[in-house]
């Protein structure tokens, strides 16, 4: 029984329900076509599956593996970009320590996780390799792949550190790699060098991916429950893929709603959260949704903001400025901690109208006051509710979001597996880096940057 909830009340000046009911028997059609395979980018489907066919044995070696490196190290290092890391850290954040970075020093047995290849920064590398220095390390290198340069450069550069810090010998053990089953250059280099590895399936492609080995290992070793979430997405898969109705299907809900908003002209998405420890899940959103929608001149502009914070900075716009957007909130039922506002005897800073209430619902009056100044100012909106943040809701969340995604590619008509567009600076960077091969494009290019 899956626990999130949805409520399109906020959509009423803005469309009405006999639009949102019209994409009904459309999104069946789309349901069918995802499940029978036979849709646009219908070799990149495995993901459907996941939750119910990952083994036991594949949760367990990778539960092994976390406790080794959990006994062995202080900091994990998860070398990836795009869909080959933002899933397990939106995961992570969500669950963790708001200060886990603070805490970790004395918390042997759940290493703090960094990441790294996620961009070319040459202070973020510098900063980065002073911290492993001091402290006990192990990898993790994620690249379906095996290719991608942000990663493999990050690669390069940690592992002469790491053989450096512990020999080869030792750095082989503290090294794992997930790629591909045969093809890439990281795939090559694991055979050379003897690392463990996990596969990325063929058919899932990598913002699909955080149910796999991609996503799970990284989430063990941060100490979650990794069958939990599995278990999540189960739940909510085994929801999105029979119901049939806008009333008991929430992906064909939201799908209506967004698509219906595109139509009357809202082309961008703003995710809100009310938890900054859920910004992650919003990047990992923005990256399922933009890369998977974004092609062929259309699709629906994904944007995040982290309320109350950003009601200081975008609430502004968000307000009154281009009429364009409209946002999905993502609300959470109940904190997991207790904090209620002191009452002070002479109430000098005027703040006695709050005292005795618990933080959680002077922020749930924020929620509710921002909801319906955003909809008098013109910004429809679409409300996610789930009763709490744990391992299991995160599954179901996942899989809701990517099931609702595949859903919308359909709806405006766009294969969501690909993403022909990353090529494009990926071929400039190389000819302007001079990789043997593009010589042509390298002096095209300079001409053109004089
Ligand atoms: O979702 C995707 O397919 C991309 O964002 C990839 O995950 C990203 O480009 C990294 O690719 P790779 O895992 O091949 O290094």
């Amino acid at each position: 029984m899956a626990d999130l909830r949805i409520d399109t009340r906020g959509l009423k000046n803005f469309i009405n329900q006999e639009t949102l009911d019209s994409f009904t028997e459309e999104l069946v059609k789309h349901q069918h076509a995802l499940l029978d395979k036979t849709g646009k980018g219908n070799d990149f489907l495995g993901w459907i599956t996941l939750p119910d066919e990952i083994s036991d044995e594949m949760l367990t070696s990778i539960e092994n593996d976390a406790r080794f490196i959990a006994r062995s190290a202080d900091i994990y290092v998860v070398i990836g970009i795009g869909g080959s890391y933002l899933g397990a850290r939106a995961v992570i954040e969500a669950l963790q320590n708001n200060f886990a970075s603070l805490l970790s020093n004395d918390h042997r047995g759940k290493p703090f996780v960094v990441y790294a290849g996620n961009n070319i920064s040459e202070d973020y590398m510098a900063d980065l390799l002073r911290i492993l220095d001091q402290r006990d390390y192990a990898l993790t290198v994620i690249s379906k792949s095996g290719t991608t340069t942000e990663p493999a450069i990050a690669f390069r550069i940690i592992r002469r550190h790491l053989e450096e810090k512990y020999g080869k010998e030792e750095a082989r053990k503290r090294i794992i790699a997930i790629t591909d089953q045969s093809r890439g250059a990281l795939k090559r280099l694991a055979m050379e060098e003897g690392y463990k590895t996990y596969v990325v399936p063929d058919d899932v492609g990598g913002r699909y991916s955080v149910l796999t080995p991609v996503g799970l290992l990284p989430i063990a070793v941060a100490g979650f429950d990794i069958r939990k979430l599995i278990d999540g997405a189960r739940e909510m898969k085994q929801l999105v893929t029979t119901a049939k109705t806008l009333q008991e299907n929430p992906a064909f809900h939201y799908v209506a709603a967004r698509n219906a908003l595109y139509r009357a002209g809202k082309p961008v998405e703003v995710m809100v959260n009310y938890q900054p420890s859920l910004n992650y899940i919003t990047e990992w959103w923005k990256q399922l949704f933009g890369e998977s929608e974004g092609k062929q001149n259309r699709g629906i502009f994904p944007a995040g903001v982290s309320f109350t914070t950003d009601l200081h900075s975008m609430g502004q716009y968000v307000q009154e400025g281009l009429r364009i957007l409209f946002e999905t909130v993502i609300s959470v039922d109940q904190p997991h901690k207790n904090i209620t506002v002191p009452r002070e005897e002479d109430d000098a800073d005027g703040l006695n109208f709050v005292a005795g209430k618990r933080l959680y619902q002077v922020n749930k009056e924020a929620e509710s006051g921002t909801l319906l100044a955003h909809i008098d100012g013109g910004v429809p909106n679409i409300i996610l509710s789930v009763p709490q943040i744990n391992e299991n809701i995160l599954g179901q969340l996942i899989y809701f979001f990517e099931f609702s995604c595949a859903l919308s590619g359909y709806v405006l008509d766009v294969n969501p597996f690909d993403q022909p567009g990353v090529e494009a600076y990926k071929k400039n960077m190389f000819a302007l880096l001079g990789k043997p091969g593009f010589e042509k494009q390298t002096e095209e290019l300079r001409e053109r940057l004089k």
